[in-house]
């Protein structure tokens, strides 16, 4: 097979004032160079997360700085086009996905480096498109099921907000650790939900309350943070674990306080992790688990795709396609 061909210059979406998808301008920058253990991908499919926005907006100023000067995107997939030196499990040609951390230099661009222990193989019945939905939101999943949630088969497991992306990966993998899952979602997610393989679900516009006393649950992830931290706390089994998304300061105050008082209470701030994301591959190659895609959207019109993630109903995920180009 022929050698992909480099491009000298690329396109890149970049923001150096907070505000939005305003802020955002196109650039074109010197393609970068593999760095040694690391590969150059031809990014074909990113995907929109909550957290692209949210930092653009500067909600993670602490983190992110006063000046930002940052290319959006956690989420690719796409084709190998060179290896730095010392890379070995992957090869230019291949097709490979994964997740960067959201503070890193981001993946809304045509050509980006990263690790070779962050470039997955795609399995050879997904494409782009699912490849590119999966990274951060089965990972996020993943880390607050099995890692800090650490549920045991037979689990009774309740997601809240099931048909987001990372509730329809929560869904899916708390079923493949035998965990019964009861999913909260609105109305017109229900199917879904149980498609996926909730087997209780709850519609959260009708009369969503914990039950106060009833310790029924040993894992509530709240994906959408929604939840009174002590009533979910009156809903989980002595042992439980509640997982909450949002890690902002109330949220991360709360879960100290509940720690002193010796309740699980851990804000998840997940990781890239090529192994973890390798085992998940394995699961979508067993049909396990399948990404569920809202829309693919032409990275030119990411504004827009931004504008209906922050609506925060989508269900599933958005992608956009890379290769459309500017
Ligand atoms: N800390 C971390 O490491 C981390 C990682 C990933 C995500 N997050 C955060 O977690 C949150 C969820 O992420 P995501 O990717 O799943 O977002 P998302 O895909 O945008 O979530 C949208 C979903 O939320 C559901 N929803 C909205 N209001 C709800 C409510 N009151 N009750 C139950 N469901 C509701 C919607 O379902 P309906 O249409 O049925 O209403 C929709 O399907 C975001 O704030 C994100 O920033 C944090």
């Amino acid at each position: 097979m022929a050698e992909p061909e480099i491009p000298e210059e690329i396109w890149t979406i970049r923001y150096r004032r907070y505000g939005g998808p305003d802020q955002c301008g196109l650039e074109y920058v010197k393609t970068p160079r593999p760095g040694r253990g690391e590969v150059l991908v031809a990014t074909e499919a990113v995907s929109v997360n909550p957290v692209d926005w949210r930092l653009a907006r500067g909600e993670f100023r602490v983190a992110t700085g006063l000046r930002p000067n940052r290319v959006p995107g956690c989420d690719f997939a796409g084709t190998v086009l060179a290896c730095g030196e010392g890379v070995k499990r992957v090869k230019a040609g291949d097709r490979v996905f994964g997740m960067i951390s959201a503070l890193s230099s981001g993946t809304y661009a045509q050509c980006i480096t990263v690790p070779e222990s962050l470039a997955i193989p795609i399995p050879d019945d997904l494409d782009m498109y699912g490849a590119a939905s999966l990274p951060l939101t089965s990972l996020t999943a993943f880390q607050s099921l099995f890692v800090h949630g650490r549920i045991a088969p037979g689990a009774h497991v309740l997601v809240n907000g099931a048909a987001g992306g990372v509730g329809v990966c929560a869904v899916q993998l708390a079923r493949i650790g035998r965990a019964r899952v009861t999913a909260v979602a609105g109305p017109k997610n229900r199917e879904l939900c149980l498609e996926l393989g909730a087997s209780n679900y709850i519609d959260y516009t009708e009369s969503f309350a914990l039950k106060r006393g009833v310790h029924e649950y040993d894992l509530i992830l709240d994906a959408v943070d929604t939840l009174n931290p002590s009533e979910a706390f009156d809903a989980l089994t002595p042992s439980g674990a509640l997982i909450s998304l949002n890690p902002r300061p109330s949220r991360l105050f709360s879960s100290l306080l509940n720690r002193t008082k010796r309740r699980r209470h851990h804000v998840e701030i997940v990781r890239p992790d090529g192994p973890q994301l390798a085992r998940i591959a394995e699961h979508v190659s067993g049909g396990r688990i399948r990404p569920v895609i809202a829309d693919v959207l032409p990275i030119t019109e990411f504004a827009e795709a931004w504008r209906r993630s922050m609506n925060g109903h989508v269900a599933g995920k958005l992608v956009l396609d890379a290769t459309t180009g500017f």
